[in-house]
Order: structure tokens, then C-alpha cells, then sequence
């Protein structure tokens, strides 16, 4: 069976879980598709399973909050999809190729994957609290990696699927605000990008997003401006994987706002309140 997370170098007889054989469609419109969110009960992973189970998805949404799962699925039963919850923590990294396993076999297979999960708590400005980075790594990168690689390697073999990873603009220069949260973005671009260049021979495209101010729970009281909804965002990020980019800021226009913020040099990125 190779749908969990086995060394990717020896090929192994199919087992009753191994993928349909490879399709070249990878049009993410496509009625009946299945697709699987980690991160999913609120904000821009919720309107991710909204928009895809309106297209006709077969969803399965994870996160920890049942209740936020529950009245998703609620929401999209008139739409033409189906969405299947199961309440999970990323930080259990070790039962994810289990219920990954459950998942695939409950949606009968998988096209399309989105890690959404993800936290950004309040860091003082003198506060060096290892605990609470570490805690905010587990989930925001040993969690992405965790989910990642075993679907990588299910893809691999089905040669097709797409995998987004939802990151940061804030992994891109070393923020004062938040040391840790920027550090597990920049990570996770990292691990996109050689993940994505593993799966190129298998035709499996991975795409990592960068949003930058979206109006969800993670920015409520931050008094940030300018902020687009999860909707819209959402929107954004399935057209960016319908596009195979590699990566895509959303909004667009944070592609200039972060090449203006990379040409900052140190001795004035240093005084910005940022
Ligand atoms: N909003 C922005 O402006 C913005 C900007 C850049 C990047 N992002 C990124 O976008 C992603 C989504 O964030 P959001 O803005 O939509 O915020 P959000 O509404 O707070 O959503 C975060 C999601 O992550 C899930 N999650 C957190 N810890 C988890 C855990 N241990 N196990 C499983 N799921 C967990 C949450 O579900 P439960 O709490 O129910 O587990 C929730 O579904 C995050 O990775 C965030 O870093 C957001």
C-alpha cells in the first residue's frame, strides 16, 4: 500500500488503496473531484471547502474545532458537493497516515490537497517564550510537513494531483513582531519548493501561496487595513492553482508591496515597527 508515508525510492505492488491510474486532467473545476483541507473550520480554508464543494468537490475538512466543522458541513449540504468532517489536531503527527489513509479510502481517492492550518499568537515585544514558538512551529510547519509528505508520496505514484500550501508574505524578511511565525512560513517555502521540484517528474504541481492581509480570526483587532475577505482570497488562491504557478501572492498587488519590503535594507528594516 503506498498511500502512507514509505520511502518514496522502491515501488511496490498496488494495493487496494493505490491511486486510479493516472489521469492528465487536473482541471480543478471538474465536477466529482476530491480534495481534502487541513485547517479548514475557519477563515480561508473554510471558504476554500465552501467554493470547492460548490464546484462539486468531495471535501474532507479537518481541524480541531468540531462545532466550526460541523455547521461547515451544515452550510454546504444544498451544494453540489460533499463534505466529510473529521476533527483532528496537526500536532498528532503521528496518526495522520492513518486518517489519511481513512480519508482517501472515505472520498475514493484524491485530487487536490490545501494545508491551511495555521497560528500567529500575539509576541510581546520583549517576550522570548520557547514554548510558545515551538508550539506555533508543531503546527504551522512540523504539521504542513507531517500532511504534506504523505500525500507528496500518494501523488507521486497517481502521477497527477495538486498540493497548495498556504504561507506568508511575513516569511520573507525577519519581522521583529513575530521571529517564529516568519520563520515557519519561510520554512514551509522552502519545503514547497523542493517538494515541488521532487513531483515535477510525476507531473504533480505544488503551489505556495503568500496571502497578505486577509480578514479572518487570525487578524481580528489588529487593526490592519486594506484586508480582503477569506472568499476572495479563496477564489485567488484556486485560480493560482488552476494557473500551475509555483507561488502567488494574494492579493496580487503584495507581489510589489514585498519587493519593496526585500530592497529595505537591514539598518532601516530595523526601526520599522513591522
Ligand atoms: N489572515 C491573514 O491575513 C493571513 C495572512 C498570511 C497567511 N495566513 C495563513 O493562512 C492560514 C489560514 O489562516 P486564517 O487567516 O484563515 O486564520 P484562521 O481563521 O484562524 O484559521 C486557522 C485554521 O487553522 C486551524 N488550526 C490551527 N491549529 C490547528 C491544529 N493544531 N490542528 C488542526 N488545525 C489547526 C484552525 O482550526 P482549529 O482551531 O479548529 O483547529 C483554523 O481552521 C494560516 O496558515 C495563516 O498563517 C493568513
Amino acid at each position: 500500500m503506498r498511500i502512507s508515508s514509505e520511502p518514496a525510492t522502491t515501488e511496490a505492488p498496488l494495493g487496494p488503496l493505490d491511486p486510479p491510474p493516472a489521469t492528465k486532467d487536473t482541471d480543478v473545476k471538474s465536477a466529482g473531484r476530491r480534495a481534502l483541507v487541513v485547517g479548514a473550520s475557519s477563515g480561508i480554508g473554510a471558504a476554500l471547502v465552501r467554493r470547492l464543494a460548490a464546484e462539486g468537490y468531495r471535501v474532507a475538512v479537518l481541524a480541531r474545532r468540531v462545532d466550526k466543522l460541523d455547521s461547515l458541513a451544515r452550510e454546504c449540504q444544498p451544494l453540489p458537493g460533499k463534505v466529510v468532517v473529521r476533527v483532528h489536531d496537526v500536532c498528532d503527527v503521528g496518526d495522520v497516515p492513518k486518517v489519511f489513509e481513512e480519508l482517501v479510502r472515505e472520498l475514493g481517492g484524491l485530487d487536490f490537497y490545501i494545508f491551511a492550518a495555521g497560528i500567529m499568537p500575539n509576541v510581546g515585544r520583549h517576550e522570548y517564550d520557547t514554548e510558545k514558538d515551538l508550539a506555533m512551529l508543531r503546527i504551522n510547519l512540523d504539521g504542513c510537513i507531517a500532511w504534506s509528505n504523505p500525500v507528496a508520496n500518494y501523488f507521486r505514484t497517481q502521477r497527477s494531483g495538486t498540493i497548495i500550501g498556504i504561507s506568508s508574505v511575513a516569511g520573507e524578511r525577519g519581522r521583529k513582531g513575530s521571529p517564529v511565525y516568519g520563520t515557519s512560513k519561510a520554512a514551509m517555502n522552502h519545503y514547497l519548493e523542493a517538494l515541488r521540484n521532487r513531483l515535477a517528474e510525476a507531473d504533480v504541481h505544488v503551489c505556495t501561496i503568500k496571502p497578505g492581509y486577509v480578514a479572518t480570526a487570525m487578524t481580528e483587532g489588529m487593526g490592519l487595513s486594506d484586508m480582503i475577505t477569506a472568499d476572495e482570497a479563496a477564489k485567488q488562491i484556486l485560480e493560482a492553482a488552476r494557473d500551475r504557478v509555483n507561488h502567488r501572492y494574494v492579493p496580487m498587488k503584495w507581489r510589489l508591496i514585498m519587493a519593496v519590503v526585500r530592497s529595505i535594507p537591514s539598518f532601516l528594516f530595523r526601526r520599522l515597527n513591522i
